[in-house]
């Protein structure tokens, strides 16, 4: 894979591409606090399940650089931790600094940044192996359809669901990709789209509204999308569309595959109704890149997530291998 510039640690600063500005320009900003770190999370310049993670802890990391003081480190991590709700590797990763902290007598900035650099790169392993477990999925010259942007951008390392199509390129494999645009926020047309056309994947992008019409038109081999949060019965939180996406894939028989490391997984939560789901700004859904195309004063509701039941999965494609149905007891079984 050619491109992965999405999160860089920097000794007193993190680099991150500015992801609002792509395709239109790459962009790299520098971050040098938490509270820069916690504004970069909450909007959007970083995104993506893993990414996030990682970016947490980078951002708890330059906390601690900062600070002797234990209870200020703690405030710091709280907002950080209070950045989004729905994604679990945030808190993964926010709970591996707490730990650090709760056992640390004082601040030795310098664990902090060594456990920060730990999950980044613990997380480039994860996602090699999302892609080799997930590879063999893909056939020559087939199509295939994904969701938002589950690639370099939204992990530390080369993606999650668009590993799978990476390593399988890596493979000799030539296929196609239909990328769903996903309103509101546009990442599989402003990000997804760019990431694989940059990486030599072929693209075709779609509106939201034309999924069911090209999984029952096409000869779509699967859908590959990635994860923010999947409970201990196989039920996946993910961009909003994916549930909807799943029911078409199920109604005309196309396997649907979620790609995700361990550290997605939340097994405390039995199902997934008890998953938050964050609800952003109206904005998102009145605007196109700063353009009003909703009339004033109109109602609006953006969930940015939704929750696709087990029961529409073909299997769950993680770092460990790939699961099969039933979830309730194949999750418990492979991966803890
Ligand atoms: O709102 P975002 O862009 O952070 O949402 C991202 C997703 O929903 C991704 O599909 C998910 O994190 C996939 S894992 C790389």
């Amino acid at each position: 894979m050619k491109w992965a510039n999405t999160i860089k640690w920097c000794k007193d600063h993190v680099e991150l591409i500015d992801q609002r500005k792509i395709p239109l320009k790459e962009e790299y900003l520098k971050i040098r606090t938490a509270e820069e770190m916690y504004k970069a999370i909450k909007e959007m310049i970083i995104r993506g399940a893993p990414a996030i993670g990682v970016a947490a802890a980078y951002g708890i990391a330059l906390a601690a650089l900062k600070t002797k003081n234990k209870e200020t480190l703690q405030k710091k991590i709280a907002l950080i931790e209070s950045a989004r709700p729905t994604a679990y590797n945030l808190f993964y990763a926010v709970k591996r600094m707490k730990d650090l902290l709760e056992k640390s007598e004082r601040i030795e900035a310098s664990s902090f940044v060594k456990e920060a650099i730990a999950i980044h790169e613990e997380d480039k392993k994860l996602t090699e192996l999302l892609g080799e477990n997930g590879a063999p999925l893909i056939e020559d010259k087939a199509l295939y359809m994904t969701i938002c942007n589950a690639g370099a951008l939204a992990t530390g390392g080369i993606g999650t669901a668009l590993a799978v199509f990476y390593k399988a390129k890596e493979q000799g494999k030539k296929f196609t990709v239909f990328v769903p645009e996903t309103r509101p926020y546009l990442q599989g047309a402003r990000l997804t789209a760019w990431e694989l056309q940059k990486n030599g994947i072929e693209v075709i992008l779609i509106v939201d509204g034309a999924i069911g019409h090209i999984l029952k038109t096409e000869n779509i081999k699967g859908v590959f999308v990635g994860a923010d949060r999947i409970a201990k019965n196989g039920d996946v939180a993910n961009k909003i569309g994916t549930y909807s996406l799943a029911i078409s894939a199920k109604e005309n028989n196309v396997p649907f595959y979620v790609v995700a490391p361990k550290t997605t997984f939340d097994i405390d939560l039995v199902t997934g109704e008890r998953i938050p789901i964050e609800e952003r700004p109206e904005k998102e859904v009145t605007e196109i890149m700063g353009l009003r195309v909703a009339p004033h004063n109109i109602k609006v509701r953006n969930p940015a997530f939704d929750v696709t039941p087990g029961k529409l999965i073909s299997g769950i494609v993680t770092d460990k291998g790939i699961i099969p149905p039933p979830f309730k007891k194949n999750i418990k079984r492979i991966l803890c």
